[in-house]
């Protein structure tokens, strides 16, 4: 178990982008939530949480500025962010992070189309589509500096009934 490395690692995330810290954390805990409902087993529940919790760490590598900048990107900022998905990946196997992890990581952001990044290939684990898949509802749920959120409801399509 390497939690302190986990803390130590969301720690330099928090002091680098705040927001980007914040948005791990929700993310965590929807994948914990929806995993449980689910029914995954508890080891696999307890991976993704973990992989909730560190799948943009490598947005400590990103400038500042470029994270938080306000509006649509260059081709070469935008590629400057994308880099974060293998920087990480590298930054957790260094901390020798569980190999499942990495992968959830590497994944989060590969589409079923084949249009995501950086492969752009279909080889993503279930950690990582569940990862993805909270990863986008939180980012379509929060107030960007260009855009108002969007309403969880209106991010799964559904009518609340109650
Ligand atoms: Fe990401």
């Amino acid at each position: 178990m390497r939690i302190s490395a986990d803390y130590f690692l969301l720690e330099k995330l928090r002091a680098h982008h705040s927001e980007t810290y914040y948005h791990s954390l929700r993310v965590s805990n929807l994948c914990l939530q929806i995993s449980r409902y689910l029914g995954w087993q508890y080891r696999d529940s307890f991976l993704v949480w973990r992989s909730g919790q560190l799948h943009d760490i490598g947005k400590i590598y990103v400038p500042h500025q470029l994270l938080s900048f306000p509006g649509p990107l260059e081709r070469e900022q935008y590629e400057r962010v994308k880099s974060h998905v293998t920087l990480g990946a590298e930054l957790l196997k260094r901390y020798r992070v569980n190999v499942e992890i990495v992968q959830a990581v590497i994944g989060h952001h590969e589409r079923e189309d084949g249009s995501g990044y950086p492969n752009g290939r279909l080889d993503q684990t279930e950690l990582s589509k569940l990862l993805a898949v909270c990863d986008v509802f939180d980012a379509m749920t929060e107030v960007r500096a260009y855009r108002k959120a969007v309403k969880p409801m209106d991010v799964i399509g559904v009518t609340p009934t109650f």
